[in-house]
């Protein structure tokens, strides 16, 4: 029987908001789980931390030159030209972006790199690039890569919905040649390959030598830093000198308590059992949660009881989304003007108040779970590089969680404060824009340079 009375719909809030709940005790026991996972994952062990070495170090700031950059790893793709000046700019001068048709996502690899090619095709002709010429171009791959080299790597396993046939287990690069020569492209000369996490690292470090780890917290998440090689274990001893970028795919973590909706979602995802973190931080499922809980609210009796059946409304996956969680959780208004709309777009009109401060509150709870998780991680990385923070650190974050959700910043930071005290000053979140085509740019260019594909 449904109990819908307010102490009930008080005391289940209080429970989910328990359930939830990442406490500073719970981020202690996950650093030393991340710690445990990154070790192993460096030394070839199992590992729910690929923990994959990316043949390339951080930028100088000095590499200069112009790159085309492709970028591929969310709902779209873009081709840009990069003009790097050797003195910390990076410009763009072209760039175009193209939506990713669901039939190319999840069809074969052969359309998925057709389209990538028809989409440089467009670029090249609309921007009157001579094909005569010949252009380095660095490759943003946006997905755990076994790389061999700086240009060369298998795809381990899609992630983010990606599930196009025939790509996992090979190289990417050389499927992306072969879709160029299908096409006859043949001014192109593929010298990089990276994930967006190093591209995100080396663009903030071009013009911040303070920068030492790149993260994503956008519709996936991850982080690369940098290593010493030597603590690279599984790396071929020729290859172990210096330091390399690692790029953690930390969003398959799986050291974390997850609830029945965690596991619902999950359970309905195209890759179930993997990227257990990321399902819990990222914006691509954060919509997703949140739609499960809140049907959950409904059937209970908690939420929209004037509208019958409500629970109708939120059945189809995807129907509430990150970004109207963004709307909701930032409408400051007395009567929650921006809550009402989103009720609204989705065909109820009889809302209370009631109903937009639970859902605004249970916004909350889902993103403030996902902001503590995110800094538990960079936690962990930052004290892995340097466990008595002798040194400060910039993280260089993208992704429009951190760059666009209200207070998502703010939360991370209160982790660091909680944890670190005045220490926590030693460590700043910084927005690294476009990482992924300018930094990528950057890593062709550190790619370029006398040290080419060795560190
Ligand atoms: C997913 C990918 C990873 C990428 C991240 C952010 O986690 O597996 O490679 O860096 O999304 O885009």
């Amino acid at each position: 029987m449904i109990d819908a009375s307010p102490v009930a719909c008080e005391e289940f809030f209080s429970y989910l908001e328990k359930l939830f709940s990442i406490s500073i005790n719970d981020i202690r026991v996950m650093i030393q789980d991340f710690h445990a996972e990154m070790g192993k994952g460096l030394s070839g062990d199992e590992s729910s931390l690929k923990m994959i070495p990316s043949f390339i170090d951080k930028p100088k700031g000095t590499e200069a030159g112009e790159f085309l950059a492709l970028d591929l790893g969310g709902t779209n793709f873009r081709v840009l030209t990069v003009r790097l000046d050797g003195k910390g700019n990076a410009n763009v001068p072209f760039a175009s972006k193209f939506a990713i048709p669901q039939k190319d996502m999840q069809g074969t690899g052969v359309a998925l790199f057709d389209f990538i090619v028809g989409c440089i095709d467009v670029f090249l002709t609309e921007n009157h690039v001579d094909r005569s010429k010949t252009y380095d171009l660095a490759f943003t791959f946006s997905f755990p890569v076994e790389q061999t080299s700086i240009a060369a790597g298998k795809l381990i396993v899609w992630t983010k919905g990606f599930t196009a046939t025939g790509v996992q287990g090979h190289d990417v690069i050389l499927l992306l040649n072969e879709a160029l020569r299908r096409k006859d492209i043949r001014c192109i000369n593929i010298t990089a390959l990276a994930n967006d996490t190093v591209g995100t690292l080396a663009a903030r470090s071009y013009i911040d030598p303070a920068c030492d780890l790149g993260v994503i917290m956008g519709t996936g998440t991850n982080a690369c830093y940098r290593e010493a090689a030597s603590r690279i274990g599984k790396l071929n001893t020729v290859d172990a000198h210096g330091h390399m970028i690692v790029n953690m795919e930390w969003g398959n973590f799986d050291k974390v308590r997850v609830t029945c909706y965690d596991r619902l979602l999950d359970k309905a995802s195209v890759n179930p059992g993997a990227m257990v973190m990321e399902k819990m931080v990222s914006g691509m499922y954060l919509g997703e949660i949140t739609r499960l809980v809140l049907m959950d609210l409904i059937r209970r009796g908690f939420i929209l009881v004037n509208e019958t059946p409500a629970a109708e409304y939120f059945q189809e996956r995807g129907s509430l989304k990150t970004e109207d969680m963004s709307r909701i959780e930032g409408d400051r208004t007395d009567r929650l003007d921006g809550v009402a709309l989103f009720f609204e777009r989705n065909g109820f009109s009889n809302i209370t108040l009631h109903d937009k401060i639970l859902l605004q509150r249970l916004c909350r709870i889902i993103s403030t779970r996902a902001a503590r998780l995110g800094a538990a991680a960079i936690s962990a990385v930052l004290t892995w590089i340097d466990p008595k923070f002798k040194d400060v650190h910039t993280v260089g974050i993208d992704g429009s969680l951190f760059e666009k959700y209200p207070g998502f910043k703010t939360k991370m930071m209160n982790v660091l404060e909680e944890l670190y005290g005045e220490k926590a000053e030693r460590i700043t979140l910084v927005h690294a824009k476009d990482g992924s085509g300018k930094g990528a740019a950057i890593i062709a260019a550190v790619a370029a340079s006398s040290e080419a594909g060795r560190v």
